[in-house]
């Protein structure tokens, strides 16, 4: 019979490590509702002693999740565990994961602590953690680095004081699928009872192994998978769900193990995940990038003509991506609009679906056929609305080869408009300048980034853009089919965001 695999997602706290990347509560929230849509068993939503709002989302998602398991990471240390407990203590299955480093290198640079030290410790705070949750995970830091007998030893000694899932960390993504499967196979052989807890991985990607690390790993005995939507992570990164999961599937009758992932949410999910993070999926990715179901050479074509699976080994309909082939226009009504959402998988209150029907009527007055990444980029806009201290009234640009590009923007304030004019390296440039003079602030753009949501002259552009403010990055969105007006919504929206979090 097949082994199940659990798929255990970090993209809300690994993933939030991305160097950039900064996601609210109400994103966090998006974020986690589709998770449970794609079926993971676990979600950990953050790191709750890192930062009041780490903590206060992770809650948010504890209190709203109701079929996942909600974990908050801590270190070993009475504190962090406290607080990770006051945050995932009112999920349906709450988890603690609580860590600590077990490689040389950590112990002695980082921890200062003996192996005796640090497998004290790491007893001491599972019991400490078991007194509040039941479920509780524990990871050696930094695994794939450390001594495998020193790591049967404390896997033994954790699992004795409660346990009951053992992570094994390639924190620095330092292992090749050999050594990793090897490590993993040692552990089921030497450790005593590690039939009766899960062994799970999470691999980093420094040498673009991840995925192979984690699969290596499942087919000597993990029982758990640690992944990001996208790959997200630390530095590099970590193994993408998407690859893995997929890896499973197409390649059952090799690994035979199943999961609970519904493969038909994994589009939705990676797009959702980049438009919030702001952090583009490359076009070449596996899975989830724009060409990976893209056939270029003629004689790639002519077969798939013939019959897809000569070049395809998975549908693209398998992650729900859409062929965009079912249209709406200018006189589709409200009806056949809410039979979309829902055929799209989407499930918006009145209100939201209001809001999304406006704009798609704006849309339709411009652009004569609507896809469904026009209504999946509408419905996302929602997503990254926050509250708007400034909202735009009007923009202007003039620019040109012969002329120094000039704009003039109208904000409203609560009661008052303000206007200001500015002149710029360019359209963009002029207009945001004009943006920061309305706002008084100066900012540093730490990333601009266009995109056409479909093909076609009239197609919605999607500009994201990253402001710096103070050395933290604040990320916006906005779409328009005019790409001057959707840079002006994505500063304007990144401006706001950052406002929302300093007052
Ligand atoms: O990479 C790592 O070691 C981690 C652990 C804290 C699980 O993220
Ligand atoms: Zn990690």
């Amino acid at each position: 019979m097949s082994r199940k695999i659990k798929i255990f997602d970090t993209t809300l706290r690994d993933g939030e490590q991305t160097p950039g990347v900064n996601l609210n509560i109400q994103e966090k929230l998006e974020i986690a509702r589709q998770l449970e849509k794609l079926g993971v068993d676990v979600m950990e939503a953050g790191f709750a002693i890192a930062s009041p709002g780490d903590f206060e989302a992770i809650r948010a998602v504890a209190a709203e999740i109701k079929n996942v398991t909600v974990a908050s990471l801590c270190r070993a240390v009475e504190k962090d565990i406290d607080r990770a407990w006051e945050a995932v203590k009112n999920a349906v299955s709450p988890r603690i994961h609580t860590f600590i480093a077990t490689s040389d290198i950590h112990m002695k640079h980082k921890l200062k602590m003996s192996e005796d030290e640090v497998l004290e410790r790491a007893v001491a705070m599972v019991k400490y953690a078991k007194k509040y949750c039941s479920d509780i995970e524990f990871s050696a830091e930094d695994a794939g680095r450390s001594r495998p007998a020193f790591l049967h030893r404390i896997f033994q000694a954790v699992i004795d004081a409660g346990a009951t899932c053992i992570n094994v960390p390639d924190t620095v993504g330092y292992t090749t699928p050999g050594e990793f499967g090897n490590l993993i196979k040692g552990i089921m052989e030497n450790v005593k009872g590690i039939e009766k807890v899960d062994l799970s991985v999470h691999c980093h990607n420094d040498l673009g192994m991840a995925v192979a690390n984690t699969l290596a790993a499942v087919e000597n005995g993990a029982t758990q998978i640690e992944c990001t939507v996208n790959g997200l992570g630390e530095r590099a990164g970590n193994a993408s769900l998407e690859e893995v999961v997929m890896a499973l599937t197409t390649r059952k009758n090799y690994y035979n193990f199943t999961h609970n992932i519904d493969t038909t949410q994994i589009y939705r999910t990676s797009k959702l995940v980049s438009s919030l993070t702001g952090v583009l999926v490359q076009p070449n990715k596996a899975v989830v990038g724009e060409n990976a179901f893209a056939h270029e050479s003629g004689i790639h074509q002519h077969g798939i003509l013939n019959e897809k699976s000569t070049y395809e080994i998975m549908t693209p309909e398998s992650i729900g991506l859409s062929q965009n082939k079912m249209v709406l226009g200018k006189l589709s009504g409200r009806h056949a609009f809410e039979d979309k959402l829902k055929e799209m998988g989407y499930t918006l209150d009145q209100e939201a679906i209001n809001k999304a029907f406006e704009k798609f009527k704006e849309l339709a007055d411009k652009k004569k056929v609507i896809l469904d990444d026009d209504i999946q980029a509408l419905v996302e806009e929602r997503v990254s609305q926050i509250p708007e201290m400034y909202q735009l009234v009007s923009f202007q640009t003039n620019s040109g080869n012969k002329v120094i590009a000039n704009g003039v923007v109208e904000l409203r304030r609560e009661d008052s408009i303000i206007t200001e004019a500015a002149t710029g390296d360019g359209p963009v440039d002029a207009i945001f300048n004009a943006i920061e003079r309305a706002v008084g602030i100066e900012l540093k753009l730490a990333g601009y980034n266009l995109r056409a949501v479909t093909g076609g002259k009239d197609a919605l552009g999607e500009v994201t853009v990253k402001v710096e403010n103070n050395g933290k990055i604040f990320v916006g969105r906005g779409i328009s089919t005019d790409i001057i007006e959707a840079s002006v919504k994505a500063y304007l929206n990144a401006i706001n965001r950052m406002m929302s979090e300093i007052n």
